[in-house]
């Protein structure tokens, strides 16, 4: 069983809760991660959750989970999803499992959302589910 899970956040991901809401919802980032952290502790596991709004920072965060016997990375990169070749590099040099949660349904967006550097890599791609899909995927992530 998974232990460790990593949740990353990307770039405005801070501003949840008040950041479109229409899109994103109304729950902050503090809101997810507390109950993320919750459902973990829960289960007897622990879930680390960071978020930045800079690419440099999100490899560098990854390239650490390395070291730190994760066992699971759970991932909503923001727009960096659809640019950035970086983080997908990182993911795949630490070899640690991971599942992309989006809140919003991309594919009912705009068409430069329809492309994720990191889809074919994850083990699993959650969207449109809004604050429940990070809650879906921790639940998977702690099953495996
Ligand atoms: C998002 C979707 C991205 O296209 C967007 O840039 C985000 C949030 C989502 O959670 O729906 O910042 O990843």
């Amino acid at each position: 069983m998974a232990q460790n899970i990593l949740v990353l956040h990307g770039p405005n991901l801070n501003l949840l809760g008040m950041r479109e809401p229409d899109i994103y919802g109304r729950q902050t980032l503090a809101d997810i991660n507390s109950h993320l952290t919750d459902v973990a502790t829960g289960m007897g596991a622990q879930c680390h959750v960071f978020q930045s709004n800079h690419e440099g920072v999100l490899v560098d965060r990854i390239q650490a989970a390395a070291g730190e016997h994760i066992d699971y990375i759970i991932i909503n990169a923001g727009a960096y999803t659809h640019t950035s070749v970086a983080i997908r590099d990182a993911l795949a040099a630490v070899s640690i499992p991971f599942v992309e949660v989006h809140l919003s349904n991309v594919y009912q967006r705009e068409a430069f959302r329809h492309h994720s550097y990191l889809s074919a890599m994850a083990k699993g791609v959650i969207v449109g589910l809004g604050a429940y899909g990070y809650e879906a995927a921790l639940r998977f992530a702690l099953a495996q």
